[in-house]
């Protein structure tokens, strides 16, 4: 994936780099550091949606190159953009180019979902990991099988497992996203990594 700049825009504003690499960072902690489902883990899920329904308010009102109407998903530009690649001809674009813009949306997707599901299953604070432990195993032991608890079981594995489903689903399209980046940059040059820079201007 990945867009060619034009030579006018050298970087992403700073709104857009800084929000990629705390969301990058925010789902690596997520997936390597913290413990499923504890307090840490929802609370870098909260702040991971923060930063999210920023980059998403910045698609409506940010500059031109960082809103959807740049970027909007079309399968006939992807089509061209590969008929490009075939080519070897490199057209510069403004924004993301055609098939970043469809991984970029697929990204965002599964991070709605993962956001979603997430916060339903943490409920109100305080998010103790300890204390939803205790919760799953005090319905466990106690055999009781109230209709409703037995329902909220049942809610709260079916979310669970969505949840999960959406975190592997992540992990594959970053794996293909990181093919993208590299691909491109051979392709149109390192320029394209340069524009996502965390620092400089
Ligand atoms: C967990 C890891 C990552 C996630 C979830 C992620 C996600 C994203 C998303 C959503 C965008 C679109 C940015 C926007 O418009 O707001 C993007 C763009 C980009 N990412 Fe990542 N990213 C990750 C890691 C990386 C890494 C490690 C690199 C560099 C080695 C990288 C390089 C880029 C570049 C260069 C772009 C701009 C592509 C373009 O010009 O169209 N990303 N990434
Ligand atoms: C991209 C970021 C995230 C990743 C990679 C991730 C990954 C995971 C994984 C793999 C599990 C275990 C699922 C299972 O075995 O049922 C889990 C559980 C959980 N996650 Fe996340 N998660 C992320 C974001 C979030 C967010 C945003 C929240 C809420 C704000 C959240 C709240 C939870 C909760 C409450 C559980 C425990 C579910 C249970 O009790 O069975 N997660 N997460």
């Amino acid at each position: 994936m990945t867009a060619t700049t034009t030579p006018a825009r050298r970087r992403w504003d700073p709104i857009v780099r800084i929000t990629h690499w705390s969301i990058a960072l925010a789902v690596l902690a997520n997936a390597l550091v913290t413990e499923e489902g504890s307090g840490p883990h929802i609370w870098v899920g909260y702040g991971l949606a923060a930063i999210l329904g920023l980059r998403l308010l910045w698609g409506l009102v940010g500059p031109a190159e960082a809103r959807f109407a740049a970027f909007w998903p079309s399968p006939r530009k992807a089509l061209a953009h590969l008929r490009d690649i075939r080519a070897g001809t490199v057209t510069p674009h403004a924004s993301h180019n055609p098939l970043g813009a469809l991984m970029v949306y697929a990204i965002w997707g599964c991070l709605l979902t993962i956001i979603a599901t997430g916060i339903t299953m943490a409920g109100p604070p305080p998010w103790d990991g300890a204390e939803r432990e205790e919760e799953h195993r005090s319905i466990a032991v106690s055999g009781e099988s109230h209709d409703e608890e037995g329902e909220e079981e049942g809610e709260e594995g079916l979310l669970g497992e969505i949840h999960e489903t959406a975190a592997n689903l992540l992990y594959l399209l970053i794996l293909l996203h990181l093919a993208g980046v590299i691909f491109e940059t051979r392709r149109s040059g390192k320029q394209v990594l340069v524009a996502m820079a965390p620092f400089g201007r």
